[in-house]
């Protein structure tokens, strides 16, 4: 198949981690059902998905006992499936590929996005579907690190400092090929090897994966003074 036939006939499917528990915030529902500019966490994380034209489907993967993630309608006519999270986010992205079986190739890409990063611009997921796209495997978005690093000990002593060329902080979108990640992430799995995001297991599997420069502020919210810096964050990004 040539670069040209390839892009044609794939397609690109989103799966959206939605199944944490936000353990690292005092709220009673999960971080990515709190309200954030007039919306949840959650819309604002899938609205830049729904307004790409090549994204296919979505798969929103909520924890089984969700009482809020059956809610969600889709604000496009895409196709939307629900699948169930599991233990760990990598556990939660294999259920979100194994929703996908029978409808996505080998071929298609897979973008995997956080639902707790509400502050995606859209040109950033553009550039990464644009750079990809004709990857043999895939990439993700990735930020350089500007600051000085430290290691330290579980009490705040400084034990070095850590050396911060070529270092980048890795984002999501994630983009992969279908087949490609869902054999990764098993083969970590089966590994019984600990992953927080697609690329690791890509990288564990042996695939050289592509960073994609991306904008420093598509934080993910975690603690709630985060979401007080997504509110300024969405209100400069006026999308
Ligand atoms: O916990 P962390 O901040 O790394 O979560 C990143 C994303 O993965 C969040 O959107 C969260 O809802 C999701 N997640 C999941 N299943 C889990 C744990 C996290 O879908 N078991």
């Amino acid at each position: 198949m040539t670069a040209d036939q390839d892009r044609l006939s794939v397609r690109f499917w989103a799966v959206v981690p939605a199944a944490g528990r936000g353990s690292r915030m005092a709220e009673a529902m999960p971080k990515q059902y709190l309200p954030l500019a007039g919306v949840s966490v959650l819309h604002r994380a899938l609205a830049p998905l729904e307004a790409e034209p090549r994204i296919a489907g979505i798969v929103l993967v909520v924890a089984p006992d969700d009482p809020f993630g059956n809610d969600y309608r889709p604000l496009t006519s895409k196709s939307l499936i629900v699948a169930h999270g599991g233990a760990q986010r990598c556990d939660s992205v294999g259920n979100g590929l194994r929703a996908l079986e029978g409808e996505a190739d080998e071929q298609d890409w897979v973008i995997v996005h956080d639902a707790a990063r509400p502050c995606l611009h859209r040109d950033d997921l553009t550039g990464l579907i644009d750079t990809l796209c004709s990857h043999p495997c895939g990439g993700l978005l990735a930020a350089p690190v500007h600051d000085t690093l430290k290691r330290a000990s579980s009490g705040g002593a400084v034990l070095e400092t850590v050396d911060r060329a070529g270092l980048w902080r890795a984002l999501t979108p994630q983009m992969f090929r279908y087949g490609l990640l869902r054999d990764a992430l098993a083969m970590t799995k089966a590994a019984g090897r600990d992953v927080t995001d697609e690329a690791a297991a890509m990288e564990l599997a042996g695939h050289a994966v592509q960073l994609v420069e991306g904008r420093p502020d598509n934080i993910k919210v975690t603690r709630s003074a985060d979401l007080e810096q997504a509110e300024h964050i969405i209100a400069a990004l006026g999308q």
